[in-house]
């Protein structure tokens, strides 16, 4: 009896793990054109969806609303199951490409009339030198200054005329001083980049010390300045840390520091005068130039975890126009739901879990969608590029195909940055190609086989998810005597688990019907 039953998981899982890759018979002679993201993930009946979406050649087609029993097309679950909702007529949408613009970058823009002098100083510390990238800029209309890295080497650039502002090659995970004066009457520029000692100094006799420039630049006249980190005047994204950033324009002095405030997407400079923004999501609390290594985080010397990290390829929120803006209905059963496009392009589906009404009546058994572990390996690379416990496949199913040629999807926790760096953010404000029916062997396909197991029993079972039982604690969880676990609920915060321990000793039933599952805090 048990290794009968031992053969079917087995055969169970290597249908699940199959979903890794399309069957030759199967494979579709076209790519994948359309993509979208939903923006909450989860709700209640009667809340506010929207619905972005995007295709890469423009394409007209039908949007409807389905209810997703089971999105397991494998010949070993129950069979894939979706019903249109009625309550809702398919609507005729155009769809266009909406571009995704990858990079975190800081930016704030500052008063100036025609300066006569601008000076700008900050550390930096190159992260990722095989890649040319802006560490900084300053533009207005018609006048631009980038401060960049072709290579090992370092470079300022005015207007249309660009200056070795460094003889010797920079160093990868070095950290550097820029100072940069600028006398835009006269024309002429000093560039000053400092190198302290390090911990290695073998490394410091090629690198350590002062080298100092002058140069005549050609007429260049500032009126507001756009000021950014990261960041060039057009894209010209750069990995690596900055701390300590100033800039002054004529005798106006902006300094910010990034020793507070680490939640902040905003920082005042030092006097409030100035508000810098950061964009995509950039990596705060990390070590600077003043990190002494005695301590082991942030909390406990914020001054020296004063750097902030950049990625060219972080992305937090692809900033889509919303395509559609739709009020859900107030008596929609809870449930797994998708926006189903189709065009000539092609199809796509975007998954969405909905609670029932907070006034409704709740089931007493209620299946928890991991959201939090569909974040954690969400655009993940591991069928392309292989990871410890799994090899790159060949024959990828459409949307990991989709992954392969679109780097600008943004990573998942299974990934490092081109520079090594761990990625530290994961977001569900972009296309996830694997949030997908039928799109991956992992967590969301086989938690819909769930779904249907329930749905046979009609035991009338309510959806929730992760993101609901972190933003509502104990009372995501209260109305049910049952909860139901994902096959792989990995990822919990410290804010569900509280929650789930409560319910338990309030009489709480679980259900864990995953495996690897409470690992990973988030
Ligand atoms: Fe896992």
């Amino acid at each position: 009896m048990e290794s009968k039953s031992r053969q079917v998981t087995g055969q169970i899982l290597t249908q699940l793990f199959e979903l890794h890759q399309t069957s030759p018979q199967n494979q579709p002679g076209d790519s994948k054109q359309i993509t979208g993201y939903c923006e909450p993930l989860s709700l209640r009946a009667g809340e506010q969806i929207q619905w972005f979406g995007s295709s890469h050649v423009p394409t007209s087609g039908q949007l409807d609303l389905v209810r997703l029993d089971c999105g397991d097309p494998t010949r070993s679950g129950p069979g894939f199951a979706e019903h249109p909702l009625e309550s809702f007529s398919a609507l005729d949408i155009e769809l266009g490409e909406q571009p995704l613009v990858p990079g975190s970058f800081a930016e704030t823009v500052l008063p100036a009339v025609d300066p006569k002098t601008v000076s700008i100083s900050f550390w930096f510390q190159p992260t990722l030198l095989k890649r040319d990238g802006v560490i900084a800029s300053i533009h207005s209309k018609g006048a631009a200054i980038e401060i960049l890295n072709k290579g090992e080497y370092l470079f300022g650039r005015f207007g249309a005329t660009e200056f070795l502002l460094r003889e010797r090659p920079l160093e990868r995970r070095r950290w550097y001083f820029l100072r940069l004066n600028i006398e835009l009457t006269r024309r002429r520029v000093t560039a000053m980049v400092t190198t302290p000692q390090s911990t290695s100094p073998g490394r410091d006799l090629l690198q350590m010390g002062e080298d100092t420039k002058e140069f005549e630049i050609p007429d260049i006249a500032f009126n507001e300045i756009v000021f950014r980190l990261a960041a060039g005047v057009e894209g010209g994204r750069w990995d690596g840390r900055i701390a300590e950033p100033e800039i002054v324009i004529d005798e106006a002095a902006y300094i910010w520091s990034f020793a507070d405030d680490m939640e902040a997407a905003v920082l005042e400079s030092v006097g409030g005068a100035a508000e810098l923004a950061f964009h995509q999501l950039p990596a705060r609390g990390v070590t600077g130039p003043h990190w002494s290594g005695e301590q082991q985080r942030w909390s406990e010397a914020s001054d020296q975890w004063n750097a902030v990290h950049f990625h060219h390829d972080d992305l937090y929120d692809a900033g889509w126009s919303p395509t559609l803006t739709f009020d859900l209905p107030e008596d929609l059963p809870s449930g797994i739901y998708c926006f189903r496009y189709q065009g000539d392009a092609g199809i796509d589906r975007v998954p969405f879990f909905v609670r029932p009404a907070a006034t409704a009546v709740h089931s007493d058994i209620a299946l928890l969608m991991p959201t939090c572990t569909y974040m954690a390996y969400a655009n993940h690379r591991m069928l392309i590029e292989g990871a410890d416990f799994v090899g790159a496949r060949s024959n990828l199913r459409p949307e990991h195909r989709y992954l392969a040629e679109h780097r600008d999807l943004g990573l998942s926790h299974y990934e490092k940055h081109p520079d090594g760096s761990g990625v530290m953010f994961s977001s569900r404000r972009r296309p996830i190609l694997q949030l997908r029916p039928g799109a991956d062997g992992w967590n969301f396909t086989p938690d819909t086989d769930l779904n249907a197991f329930l749905t046979h029993l009609e035991v009338n079972h309510d959806i929730v998810s992760d993101e609901d039982v972190h933003t509502d604690g104990l009372a995501a969880l209260a109305p049910y005597r049952v909860i139901v676990t994902g096959t792989h609920p990995e990822y919990w915060s410290t804010a569900m688990l509280d929650a789930l321990e409560e319910w338990q000793r309030n009489g709480g039933r679980l259900m864990y019907l995953g495996g690897n599952g409470f690992y990973w805090r988030v």
